[in-house]
């Protein structure tokens, strides 16, 4: 769709092409949301620039998910104010948008506190940025848009997108599923991303072939609770994630599937299954937990407790040995104790993390946890994730040394830092650094493991020699 420039920007009708500038904040989920957004403004003509410096619009995709991400971006709202006015004063303008989460749980306060800002618009209207854009050009007026439209956003952008940018990655993302319905008590998700949402099978299948017609070998699945997708089938029949990953291995191209974030609690033995006999299907499992006290997880409103999580972990690990776990961990949530803060290291010790995120509680308006009335003290809080994360650490290099010696399928991905070194996966999802021609890239390679360094492993193509 085009537009037609409105009296605000009649200058610019003698402007060749108009530049875009995203930034994007938080979860994968806001990556591949700007992703989609970019498509969008190719489809409008715009070309991507990699500073905003020079921009006729500039995004930012936020994240609303605890309190320093929120202000982050206002501080990069101020750094716009200057430019935008620097612009203005050369007769040239830029469009300020503030999209994402911070946008739908703000909506227009956004504008009464950064004047620079002239669109803002949730997660569920992405679709509606080409008419937004057009609206604003015409009016010059700041628009808030925070609906949950009834319309399907992805149809809608799919149709739009008749653009596509070039494809550069062999990894790709794709949104299968969005929000949430369990109201976790800490978790703004519900707010922001809306009710729990799955896309039917044959978009989500279409779209994976358009990315793997682009050469990308490798999707990971994204929801906010992926493992409870419940998509509507070609045949009509609802699909669980275990025969939505069945589809898409039969995709020529596509050489491994990998999906996040999972929830404890939709962990079915169907798509435990699936781990067991589906090749493509990678062995690597982000299922955070929050805490190791019961209590603590009864007050997250969690809906279950520590020993149906470890039963879990043991089921998995049985049907697929070398599985490697990841998960998330909140520490300083209303009320913990030192006690429950033990029993947390103590369900890290049982399970052993591949890797993990841990974070401080941070107190989100609106969410149950923010009014309980015993908050731990950030001195407090600040020890715990300390602590925590050294457990994590130690973890994540024991597992990375157990690597060495091994040969691991990579891969591989991109160019590295250093002349003639590529960067790939391993099935683990660690970085894994090999010497290697570029046309390599995009396939699977053995790499015969020999060192690690702190987050990634380095290793020569061919296997150990016994
Ligand atoms: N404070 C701190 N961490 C949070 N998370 C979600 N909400 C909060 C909050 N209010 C963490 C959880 C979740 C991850 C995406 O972010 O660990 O799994
Ligand atoms: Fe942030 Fe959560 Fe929104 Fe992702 S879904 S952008 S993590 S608040």
């Amino acid at each position: 769709m085009r537009f037609t420039a409105g009296p605000k920007y009649a200058n610019r009708a003698a402007m060749t092409t108009k530049t875009a500038y995203v930034k994007t904040y938080g979860c994968q989920m806001n990556v591949y949301d700007s992703g989609r957004m970019r498509d969008s403004l190719t489809t409008l003509g715009y070309a991507e620039t990699l500073s905003p410096d020079n921009a006729d619009l500039v995004i930012f995709n936020t994240c609303h998910i605890r309190e320093h991400a929120a202000e982050k971006v206002y501080s990069e709202l101020g750094r716009m104010r200057k430019l935008k006015e620097a612009r203005h004063a050369n007769g040239r303008e830029m469009i300020v948008a503030v999209a994402g989460c911070v946008a739908q749980a703000e909506g227009s306060e956004i504008i009464r506190r950064a004047r620079s800002v002239d669109l803002v618009f949730g997660p569920q209207t992405y679709h509606r940025l080409p008419q937004l854009i057009a609206e604003h050009l015409q009016t010059g007026k700041a628009i808030v848009e925070t609906e949950f439209p009834a319309e399907d956003k992805f149809e809608a952008m799919d149709q739009q997108n008749s653009a596509l940018r070039p494809g550069r990655s062999v990894s790709a993302f794709l949104t299968v599923q969005e929000g949430c319905d369990k109201f976790c008590s800490f978790c703004v998700v519900p707010y922001t991303r809306g009710a729990e949402f799955s896309r039917p099978v044959a978009q989500i299948e279409a779209e994976a072939r358009r990315l793997a017609e682009r050469g990308v070998k490798e999707i990971t699945l994204l929801g906010q609770n992926v493992n409870a997708y419940h998509g509507l089938g070609p045949d009509q029949v609802v699909t669980n994630l275990a025969g939505l990953l069945t589809r898409l291995s039969q995709i020529d191209g596509i050489l491994r599937l990998r999906y996040t974030t999972s929830h404890p609690r939709d962990m079915d033995d169907a798509l435990i299954e699936a781990h067991a006999s589906n090749p493509k299907l990678m062995p690597f499992l982000h299922l955070p937990i929050q805490c190791g006290s019961d209590r603590i997880l009864k007050a997250m409103n969690r809906g279950h407790g520590v020993q149906t999580y470890l039963d879990t972990i043991a089921k998995v690990r049985t049907a697929v040995p070398d599985m490697a776990f990841s998960g998330d961990f909140i520490v300083g949530f209303p009320s913990e104790t030192d006690t429950d803060f033990d029993a947390t290291l103590s369900l890290i010790e049982t399970v052993g993390y591949a890797s993990a995120y841990s974070f401080k509680y941070s107190p989100r308006p609106g969410t149950p946890a923010a009014d309980h009335k015993t908050q731990v003290p950030d001195d407090v809080t600040t020890e715990r994730l300390s602590r925590i994360q050294s457990l994590i650490h130690a973890q994540q290099t024991t597992f990375n040394r157990s690597c060495i010696g091994k040969t691991v399928a990579v891969l591989l991905e991109k160019k590295g830092r250093d002349a003639g070194q590529l960067v790939g996966r391993s099935p683990y999802l660690q970085p894994v650094h090999v010497e290697g021609p570029e046309t390599d890239i995009g396939t699977l390679k053995n790499i015969a493991i020999n060192d690690v360094g702190t987050n990634s492993l380095s290793g020569h193509y061919g296997v150990v020699k016994q």
